[in-house]
């Protein structure tokens, strides 16, 4: 296992290329499913999550074909094709490792009239139930089974059927299910309080391009009139927003500047609201957009929830960022329980940080002092190298796996603005 080493205290300046965006990956990996045709995914982030998710599809009868693997160029070309599927089980052993497997469930349900997916398990960030995505396929016909740790969906006779799903809470994993699944289902699907992450509305754009017609696309009311069958498209997966997002609080942090290059403003609003609130310049521009420190950030209280709100995937290096504001800032995380794991761990790197239930108080500290760390989940991960860039000696970030999930070339993206870092293995 590799862990990460950085001696902090290097400003960072310069561009940094944004990649595709994992969590819109990974919903349009799955979209391969749903038609006998190549479906072309450019612009996919080079991570251990797509690299699974790949593996996922294979075992289901899916080929994927991968061009520009080497060399230096970000982005990568997957083509994939499931002309006939092999199988309609996703094991335990894969869906264990990757929560997102469970977004090929209503895919296979659609296309194959029944599939058998591994029940996703516990998650470090809090329980994480499947219920909604299991309502919403209820609410297009299908029957659901739970058994030995496995669900088991099963269409009617001649297939799933458009219906009403009213989601009680917005869940971008089942709003994702859903979508996949009523774009094959017969007739008309209406989905009320969709999640408007801009992962769904590329989602909805891809379904679009592979001859799906969706209407309110962006909004919180989605309706999918049903095809008989889908084709091929050739699509190319949105910016990461969060990883956009972590290298401005890196910026911000260090007293830097940093150009991301290909992020888009119009799915980081409530990103670049909290910078500009913390007294970071924010510029956007034609390329990309500009993040520039004017001394320490002003401390913040922000809430997370659902998009166009903060999200949660940001609360983590957000809060590192905070650590060395001036004053004291307030966190409230609404969305998932139990994600303050790497605040115990701030705190060994002199982070003033208390937690009462979901409110976190960070007050500004002078300095963060190099420490050994680690975390339990991608963001949280995210969130000691963003301390650790500004930390004072060095910080020895391990399990690394978490970060390879989710940071396309984090250490080559970072040394080239300056950092001082590198990975070493364990042991
Ligand atoms: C996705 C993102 C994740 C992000 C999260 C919230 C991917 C691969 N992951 O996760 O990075 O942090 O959105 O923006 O895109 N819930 C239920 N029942 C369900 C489903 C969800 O109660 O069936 C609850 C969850 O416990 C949570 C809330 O709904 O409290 C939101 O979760 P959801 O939006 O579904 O998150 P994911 O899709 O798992």
């Amino acid at each position: 296992m590799d862990r990460i080493i950085i001696r902090g205290g290097n400003r960072l300046s310069g561009r940094v290329p944004i990649s595709g965006a994992k969590n819109a990956a990974l919903t349009l990996l799955p979209c391969a499913l749903l038609t006998d045709e190549a479906l072309t995914l450019r612009n996919l982030p080079r991570l251990a999550d797509v690299d699974g998710f790949g593996h996922l599809l294979n075992g289901l009868g899916v080929s994927t074909a991968v061009e520009g693997a080497r060399g230096n160029d970000f982005g990568r070309v997957m083509t994939l094709r499931a002309e006939q599927l092999a199988s309609t089980v996703a094991p335990y052993d894969i869906v264990r490792k990757m929560r997102a497997s469970i977004l090929v469930l209503g895919p296979i349900v659609a296309r194959a009239g029944e599939a058998t997916v591994s029940l996703p398990g516990g998650c470090a960030i809090g329980n994480r139930p499947i219920d909604l995505h299991l309502k919403a396929l209820e609410a297009l016909g299908a029957e659901i089974e739970l058994a030995a740790g496995y669900v088991r969906a099963k269409a009617p006779r001649g297939g799933l059927v458009g219906g009403r799903i009213v989601f009680p809470v917005v869940s971008v994993g089942a709003t994702e299910n859903a979508l996949m699944a009523a774009a094959l289902a017969k007739g008309e699907t209406v989905i009320e309080n969709a999640a408007r992450e801009p992962e769904i509305a590329d989602l909805c754009r891809c379904l679009v391009a592979m001859g799906a017609e969706i209407d309110g696309i962006g909004t919180e009311r989605l309706t999918i009139q049903g095809k008989d069958r889908l084709h091929g498209a050739d699509y190319r997966v949105m910016p990461d927003r969060i990883e956009a997002g972590s290298y401005a609080c890196a910026a911000a942090i260090t007293g830097g500047s940093l150009d991301l290059i290909g992020a888009r403003t119009e799915d980081m609003t409530a990103i670049l609201a909290g910078l500009t609130d913390a007294g970071i310049s924010v510029t956007p521009h034609a390329e990309g957009i500009l993040i520039a420190a004017n001394g320490r950030p002003t401390a913040l209280t922000l809430s997370t929830a659902p998009f166009p709100a903060f999200p949660t995937d940001m609360q983590a290096q957000f809060m590192a960022m905070l650590t060395l504001a001036d004053g004291a800032s307030v966190l409230t995380e609404t969305i998932f329980e139990n994600r303050y794991m790497h605040v115990p761990e701030l705190a060994r790197m002199g982070a003033d940080i208390q937690v009462r239930g979901r409110t976190a108080v960070v007050r500004g500290v002078d300095a963060l002092i190099g420490a050994e760390v680690m975390a339990t989940d991608l963001r949280a991960s995210m969130s000691l190298i963003v301390a650790a860039l500004a930390a004072e000696g060095e910080t020895q970030v391990h399990r690394v796996y978490h970060l390879d999930r989710g940071y396309e070339r984090l250490e080559e993206k970072l040394s080239a603005v300056g950092a001082d870092i590198e990975r070493a293995s364990e042991g």
